[in-house]
């Protein structure tokens, strides 16, 4: 039994001013396009605490930062397909 990915995308105002509120849809929009919704464990989360390189998600405890809704899916890529 595999373990699921957990993907967080940081709402903090700080992530989320910085173009997290068009990342969060990207990323939806992925996982449905690849029917990764079972397999990942997608939700959002508080400031992961490096606003200054934002905006930032965290996929199975890696942070990556930023990107913007296009860049994203070079991540979501490498790190889910
Ligand atoms: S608001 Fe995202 S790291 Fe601080």
């Amino acid at each position: 039994m595999g373990k699921r990915t957990e993907v967080i995308i940081c709402l903090g105002s700080s992530c989320f001013a910085r173009g997290n509120k068009a990342t969060l849809k990207a990323i939806i929009k992925f996982l449905d396009d690849h029917g990764l919704k079972d397999k990942v464990n997608f939700h959002g989360g508080h400031c992961l605490g490096s606003c200054a390189e934002g905006p930032n998600i965290s996929i199975n405890g890696k942070q990556y930062n930023g990107f913007d809704e296009n860049s994203v899916v070079d991540i979501l890529i490498n790190e889910l397909l």
